[in-house]
Formats: structure tokens, C-alpha cells, sequence
């Protein structure tokens, strides 16, 4: 397997606004939905400005593809990359993007890096078309931070079981499960820069302090030296805007309450 993109020229979500685009990544019922919602709660309690969305579905014309994609009838593989591209596009221009610019933080219940390592555990599409396909959509928009909850696929096929009614990509064989979770596993390890992998193989506090302390290390690499580091390994860090306003006060405050809890990476 080949992971070229990682040559590609990044555009981390602060490209687009003072505000951080974030996204949750892993297979199905790693406890995606479970972080984000921890997250976003202690997010908007010290008063940020929080924009919780996800992909598919983030949008009305999205929720539409969503249903196409996960309950409707057979789609074929080249379509079904293009409806989630589609997705993405909509939902980035009319949602990501305006929260960006207004200073927001966004976090998103999966990104494009789903749709490249879902295509490439299926093998039925080149990863770095998949990803050159969402890069066009999105005019090139990266998250700052990507959260991969890795767990190992038994235990998340465990825990998405005790839900009533498996979609149809959760009704694959395990093997894709695996194949899933290692093509993650690619892309964190060839982008460790934007990427923090987190073992959800454990109760959901200590997988919520991880996080937290990731989003914690995010903000205050910007804070403390705008411009400079940023956890992102490309070279547009000069065009990181300079944090300011009430957002960043809000995420400084955030920083400076969970930063005592800081955990290693
Ligand atoms: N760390 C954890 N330990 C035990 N159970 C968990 C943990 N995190 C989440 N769960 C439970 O596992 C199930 C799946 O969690 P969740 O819906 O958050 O996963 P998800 O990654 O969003 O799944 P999907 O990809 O299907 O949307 C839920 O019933 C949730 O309560
Ligand atoms: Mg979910």
C-alpha cells in the first residue's frame, strides 16, 4: 500500500479563518460520537464557540446523500466516492468553512480520511485519487488536528452490535475491519503532524482525557507560539493567522483548566 499523498501541499482548517477544524477518525463504534460529544460539552462550557457536524449528513443536501450511501440500494464504487466528495464539498463550503472564519472550533464526526481509508481497505479505488477527489471538493481544507480512535475491530464490532440495526458498511466481514483499521493506522503514521492516534480500546474517561489533552497541546501550540510550531508537517506555517479575539481567549481559558491533566502522546 502506498501513502504518496503525504507529499501533497496541506491546508490546515486555521487557513481558512482563526478558527480549529478538528476531526474524529476510526472505524465503526470506536466511540467516536461518544468523545465528541464529551469534547464539545467541556468545549462550550468554557464558553467556546463549537460547531459539532459530521460526514456524511452534515448539511440537508447531505443528510439526502447519507441516506443514499448507508440505506439505500447498491452503489457502485466510483459513485459512491463521488457522493461522499459531493458531501464533503457542500458541507465544507456552507458549514466548515463559515465557522472557521467566525473564529469557531469545528469538529467533525469523521473527514476525507475515511473516505481514503475505507476506499483503500476496499481496494476498489486508489487511495490518492480518493484523496485528490476530496482535496478538489474542499479546495484543499485539512483539519489542524485529526483524532484517530484506534481500537481493535472485535471490541468495536462488540460494542456497534449492541445497537439495533447495522448499517450496511458496518455489515462487512471482519477482514475489512481489520484491513480499515491498518489503512488508519497508514495514514496517522504518514502524517503524524496532523494526526494523534489514541488506544479507544479503554473506558471512556481515560479515552476523554487523551483527547482533551491532544486538544489542549493543539491550542496551546498556537497560542504560545503563533506562527511557529504547529502540529502540522507542511510549509505553509507563515500562514497560520496569529490567534486573537474572544475565541482564543475562550480556548486559552479551556487550555489553561484540562492542561494540568496533560497525559503522553
Ligand atoms: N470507551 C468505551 N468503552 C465502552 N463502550 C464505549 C466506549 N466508547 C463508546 N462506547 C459505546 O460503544 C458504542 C459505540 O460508540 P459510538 O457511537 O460513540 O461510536 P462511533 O465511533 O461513533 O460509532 P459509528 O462509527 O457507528 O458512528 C456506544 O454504545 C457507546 O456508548
Ligand atoms: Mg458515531
Amino acid at each position: 500500500m502506498t501513502h504518496e499523498h503525504r507529499d501533497l501541499p496541506l491546508a490546515p482548517g486555521s487557513q481558512a479563518g482563526p478558527g480549529l477544524f478538528l476531526s474524529f477518525e476510526g472505524g465503526d463504534g470506536v466511540g467516536k460520537t461518544t468523545q465528541i460529544h464529551r469534547l464539545s460539552g467541556l468545549l462550550e462550557a468554557a464558553g467556546v464557540d463549537c460547531l459539532v457536524t459530521r460526514e456524511p449528513g452534515g448539511t440537508e443536501l447531505g443528510a439526502e446523500i447519507r441516506r443514499l450511501l448507508l440505506h439505500g440500494g447498491e452503489v457502485s464504487a466510483r459513485a459512491e466516492a463521488l457522493l461522499y466528495a459531493a458531501d464533503r464539498a457542500h458541507h465544507v463550503q456552507t458549514r466548515v468553512r463559515p465557522a472557521l472564519a467566525r473564529g469557531g472550533v469545528v469538529i467533525t464526526d469523521r473527514y476525507l480520511d475515511s473516505s481514503v481509508a475505507y476506499q483503500g481497505a476496499a481496494r476498489s479505488l486508489g487511495s490518492q485519487e480518493v484523496r485528490d477527489l476530496s482535496l478538489w471538493a474542499t479546495q484543499g481544507l485539512l483539519p489542524d488536528l485529526t483524532i484517530l480512535l484506534d481500537a481493535e475491530p472485535g471490541i468495536a464490532a462488540r460494542r456497534a452490535g449492541e445497537r439495533a440495526a447495522l448499517d450496511r458498511l458496518e455489515r462487512e466481514p471482519s477482514s475489512f475491519h481489520v484491513a480499515l483499521r491498518e489503512e488508519f493506522l497508514a495514514l496517522a503514521a504518514a502524517e503524524p503532524g496532523r494526526f494523534v492516534v489514541i488506544d479507544a480500546d479503554r473506558g471512556v474517561e481515560e479515552v476523554a482525557e487523551q483527547v482533551t489533552a491532544a486538544v489542549v497541546r493543539l491550542i496551546r501550540s498556537r497560542t504560545e507560539s503563533p506562527g511557529g510550531h504547529v502540529p502540522q508537517a507542511d510549509a505553509s506555517h507563515s500562514q497560520v493567522p496569529h490567534p486573537t479575539g474572544g475565541a482564543w481567549a475562550a480556548l486559552s481559558a479551556f487550555a489553561a483548566t484540562y492542561g494540568g491533566r496533560e497525559v503522553g502522546r
